[in-house]
């Protein structure tokens, strides 16, 4: 039977490519020490909060906040283009997760940053530190609420790490790598950021060294 949907090519700018790949990496600075300090949650809550005073010096500095928070939405806006010319042509699995995971960390920005900046610093008032985080003295695990917040960081950081895995794979296989070895590479990253995840979420959840 014919297809019913009209996959044709579809030029995707490299202006924009490009552009969502630098961005990426300069968001991907701050990932790296945010999920760096979450890491530090299995050593408990104070030496989370001495890492993340620390890394408040550079990333909550008047020049690098507005920074970070713009090159985020263009992450987003320009991934949406993105995902809009890839998802209109006939793609393989790799392409597919690269859209997916960019699709779920489009929403999870969104969404953490209004938790971040409007709901708590903004409307309630409330400082965004551990307590936040993890929904203490209750815990995520416990609390019928706070318990949605297991799976939507579970996901925020492994999709993260993943996605940038896929990227990863796209620069080699520019750069004349052999597919096989591109692929191995987005594997290793995906296992990687499965490893990261569950160790950050056993932390937040009271597991300790
Ligand atoms: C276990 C997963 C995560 C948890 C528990 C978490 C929690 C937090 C907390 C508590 C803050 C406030 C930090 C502060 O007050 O200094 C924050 C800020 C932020 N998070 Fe996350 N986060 C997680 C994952 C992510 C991921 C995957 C991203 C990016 C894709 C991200 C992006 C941000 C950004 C941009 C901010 C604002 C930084 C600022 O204050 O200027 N987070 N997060």
């Amino acid at each position: 039977m014919a297809s019913t949907f009209n996959l044709q090519k579809v030029s995707v700018s490299p202006l924009l490519r490009i552009g969502h790949g630098v961005s990426g990496l300069l968001v991907s600075a701050y990932v790296a020490f945010h999920l760096f300090n979450h890491l530090f949650s299995l050593f408990g809550e104070s030496a989370h909060a001495q890492v993340m005073e620390m890394g408040r010096i550079v990333y909550r500095s008047p020049l690098i906040e507005p920074l970070l928070v713009l090159a985020l939405l263009f992450q987003v806006v320009t991934g949406g283009i993105l995902v809009w010319k890839w998802s209109a042509q006939k793609t393989d699995f790799y392409r597919l997760f690269q859209l997916a995971t960019g699709v779920f960390l489009s929403i999870f920005i969104l969404s953490h940053l209004n938790a971040v900046f409007i709901f708590a610093r903004t409307f309630a008032g409330i400082e965004t530190d551990w307590s936040f985080a993890t929904g203490d003295p209750v815990g995520m695990l416990y609390d019928p609420w706070s318990v949605r917040l297991i799976p939507h960081y579970a996901f925020g950081v492994f999709f993260v790490l993943a996605h940038l895995g896929s990227g990863l794979r796209v620069v080699l296989l520019a750069h004349a790598a052999a597919e096989r070895k591109a692929n191995n590479v987005l594997f290793a990253t995906a296992s990687f950021a499965f490893l990261i995840s569950l160790t950050i979420m056993l932390g937040l959840n009271g597991v300790r060294f």
